[in-house]
């Protein structure tokens, strides 16, 4: 297979349009077939409800060329669960969970040509999204949907690959008690979109939000999880209802325990409690693992031991066993690599 002339070792993370993306329509009560287009633009109606009430909901996950060359995804049934889930809080007819999972693999196999090359530290990123596409001005669901999965390159999420990031803690809000903060709803991120414009203005990467309701603990930041470590090698992080359940935090949570032998701690983590932890770090698909050198909480510095030049040695091993189970030179658990080709 001739890969696309692309210099994927100096990828960001911004779209390139590539050739194929999956397709199906949700109307009068059923799904249709599906199937892939080349056609890369949507038309729909001015009223279409996702244009007028945001009703939306989306997935990113990864497609990988393995060490030995085959092509795999990381636990894409996890995100079909998940949108399965965000769609039922939204309103919204849920994809098949089987079917997201081949669409995936029809949409990788696809573009196969643009899946990054072993070793280049770039991968195909999935994006799969739902919308309401029927024109509705009273507010409620729509009747018809659509489902599309779209592949684009990508490096990495943060600028500067593994320099440690500085957070800074937010005084805008997330997600509210009882409202979408567990959901993969694009909701969610338009509302974060001031605070993230402000937090780069400040010269801050990005911002990480407390719970809404007391205001005292950590949640996340905008696009990935947190974890912290202690002193003494333990693995933190926070437990909320308004946090996204990652599928990174949760694959990296058995890492700790089953391969590097850590104790794990899911728990209410009081922003006062932040200064005793050894290393940070932001994890997700498109952040992976990103180190945090730094929180600023209204001009005061958490700095953490493992300081602004490198990735803490924890967090490292962390990393290192994740990309080896991706990259398939460590031997994952049963049925975290989904084989494409
Ligand atoms: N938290 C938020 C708000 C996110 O947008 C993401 C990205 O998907 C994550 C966490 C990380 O989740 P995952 O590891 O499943 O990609
Ligand atoms: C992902 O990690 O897949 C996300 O959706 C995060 C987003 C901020 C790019």
């Amino acid at each position: 297979m001739n890969k696309k002339d692309i210099d994927w070792s100096n990828l960001g993370f911004s779209y390139i349009q590539t050739d194929k993306r999956y397709v199906a329509n949700y109307k009068n009560g059923k799904w249709d077939e599906g199937g892939l287009t080349d056609k890369a633009t949507i038309e729909m109606s001015e009223c279409a409800c996702v244009l007028q009430y945001a009703q939306t909901c989306f997935e990113g996950l990864k497609a990988y060329t393995t060490a030995d060359g085959r092509i795999v995804c990381f636990r894409p049934d996890l995100n079909a669960k998940r949108m399965a889930d965000s769609c039922r809080r939204m309103k919204m007819p849920v994809f098949p969970e089987e079917k997201f999972v081949e669409a995936v693999i029809e949409t990788v196999r696809a573009n196969a040509e643009w899946v990054p090359p072993y070793g280049s530290g770039a991968s195909l990123y999935l994006r799969p999204f739902m919308f309401g596409s029927d024109a509705i001005i009273g507010v409620k669901p729509a009747n018809e949907f659509q489902f599309r999965i779209f592949a684009t390159p990508v490096g990495p999420y943060f600028k500067g690959g593994v320099k440690p990031l500085t957070l800074r803690v937010s005084d805008f809000d997330r997600a509210a008690p009882r409202g979408t903060g567990h959901i993969k709803a694009g909701l969610n991120y338009a509302m974060s979109l001031y605070a993230i414009v402000d937090a780069h203005e400040q010269g801050y990467d990005e911002n990480v939000y407390l719970d809404s309701g007391s205001r005292t603990y950590i949640e996340e930041t905008g696009g990935a999880n947190i974890i912290f470590v202690t002193k003494d090698n333990k693995i933190v992080t926070p437990k909320s209802d308004t946090i996204l359940p990652s599928i990174t935090r949760r694959s990296l949570l058995h890492v700790a325990a089953e391969y590097l032998g850590l104790e794990v701690e899911e728990r209410e983590i009081p922003l006062s409690e932040v200064p005793e932890f050894a290393e940070c770090g932001l994890c997700g698909t498109a952040a992976v693992i990103s180190p945090v050198g730094k929180i600023v909480d209204h001009g005061k510095e958490i700095c953490f031991a493992s300081g602004m030049t490198e990735m803490g040695p924890v967090t490292k091993k962390l990393y290192d066993t994740l990309r080896g189970i991706q990259m398939g030179t460590i031997e994952g658990p049963e049925g975290w690599l989904q084989v494409i080709v």
